[in-house]
């Protein structure tokens, strides 16, 4: 019998040997250990529904010093664009690459697809997660601070967004404590904080000074994410007191880190001082995102 088709589309379905091997692999990436062209002829379809910098040029640039191929997708030159069915799409896909990195809003697309592909499937983000970018977040702290992560604690400030759900997962899986400050009816998701809450410390506090209070890494993102740009001026009132300025800062540990998966509204959810003073660690964390998926393909299709 043939093994399963893996993906890599949710942090919570990875147990924490498997995500400690892909931190690992991540670590041997950056350092230089890989050598070779371990995708020579892989390529890799990359469908994009919302923009991207990071996500995009990470994963083609990845592919390409991997020694593979990478193909960029968008609706506005698909037929996926057009209305073509998830179900079509997939089975199409799969029969021309080796595996399918996909960015979109509704996360039920990602399963979706990852249920008709007969090839690998990542995400790239969706409305409810982002765990590629939440893997380079959590390999920047650990150049930090080491490999024991069950004595980190995370301070989330702001929106219960995608961001904001893959930590709880992440939380669940690996056991580093994670307190969250979220405005009133901006909080995660209620199933994944419930589940997170039962396997972790996790706790959800009124202030943004209360959570970063001792944390090893404060982290934020912006206010209104992609598709919720109309709302941005009523989460400008909702989200006032949520900013991670100086006065934050001085709460958390005293080597605490500022991280932020980019991009980033200097002013909004981060003052200028914090995003570009001495303990942000913001750029390293965006280099990150080229060692992690580089790790996360050579362990789906290498
Ligand atoms: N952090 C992140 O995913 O950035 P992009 O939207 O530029 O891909
Ligand atoms: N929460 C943000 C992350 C961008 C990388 C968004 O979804 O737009």
């Amino acid at each position: 019998m043939s093994n399963p088709k893996r993906d890599f589309i949710d942090i919570a379905q990875h147990s924490p040997d498997h995500l400690r091997h892909l931190l690992e692999l991540t670590g041997r990436v950056k350092s230089g250990g890989i050598r070779g062209r371990p995708l020579a002829g892989r390529c890799l379809a990359m469908v994009f529904r919302k923009s991207s910098t990071r996500t995009r040029v990470s994963t083609e640039a990845g592919m390409v010093q991997l020694g593979g191929h990478a193909i960029m997708i968008s609706d506005r030159d698909s037929q996926m664009g057009r209305g073509e069915s998830v179900r079509d799409t997939a089975q199409v896909l799969s029969r021309y690459v080796d595996a399918i990195l996909i960015r979109t809003f509704a996360h039920e697309e990602v399963v979706e697809l990852a249920h008709q592909a007969t090839v690998p499937v990542i995400n790239g983000l969706t409305d409810l997660l982002h765990p590629c970018q939440v893997l380079a977040d959590l390999f920047t702290a650990i150049e930090e601070f080491g490999n024991d992560l069950e004595s980190l604690t995370v301070a989330w400030i702001g929106d219960g967004n995608n961001m904001a759900n893959s930590w709880l997962n992440a939380a669940a899986r690996l056991g580093f404590s994670l307190r969250l400050a979220c405005p009133g009816g901006y909080e995660p998701d209620s199933h994944i904080l419930a589940r997170a809450q039962s396997l972790a410390v996790v706790q959800s506090v009124e202030t943004p000074a209360e959570a970063a209070e001792g944390a090893h890494v404060v982290t934020t993102d912006v206010w209104a994410s992609m598709g919720q740009e109309d709302e941005q001026s009523a989460r400008e009132l909702a989200f006032r007191g949520f900013q991670v300025d100086a006065s934050v800062m001085a709460r958390a540990h005293s080597s605490g880190i500022f991280l932020h998966c980019l991009p980033a509204h200097r002013g909004e959810e981060v003052s200028a001082e914090v995003i570009d003073g001495p303990r942000s660690r913001v750029f390293r964390e965006a280099e990150n995102r080229l060692h992690v998926i580089k790790a996360i393909l050579l362990d789906l299709i290498g």
